[in-house]
């Protein structure tokens, strides 16, 4: 599927992504600026940090118990925060729009 990553100041990059990576690993792969991902995924850095709009929470579900404590070490966290490192990528999130902090 098709994923938009928006930088905090606005620029958008739009990637065709893998079902199975997660969104963290689809940023990785392609580049994406903002995207740390320190702990190469295993819900332990915080430095995946994302903000997904809450009309996209259907496909994306919400933070597990674990997750959410992780994004205790996060700058900047909002409602709308995820580890894009917890979340895999389905066919349904073509044209998702994943927003990224100012830093990590
Ligand atoms: Fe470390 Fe997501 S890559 S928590």
């Amino acid at each position: 599927p098709k994923i938009l990553f928006m930088s905090h100041a606005g620029e958008e990059h739009s990637i065709e992504a893998k079902v199975g990576d997660s969104l963290m690993e689809a940023a990785v792969k392609n580049s994406i600026a903002g995207i740390d991902a320190d702990c190469g995924g295993a819900c332990a850095c915080a430095t995946c940090h994302v903000y997904i709009d809450s009309s996209y929470s259907a496909l994306t579900g919400t933070p597990d118990d674990m997750e959410q404590s992780m994004l205790d070490f996060a700058d900047e966290v909002q409602p709308t925060s995820r580890l894009s490192c917890q979340i895999p990528i389905t066919e349904e999130m073509e044209g998702i729009v994943v927003r990224l902090p100012e830093s990590q």
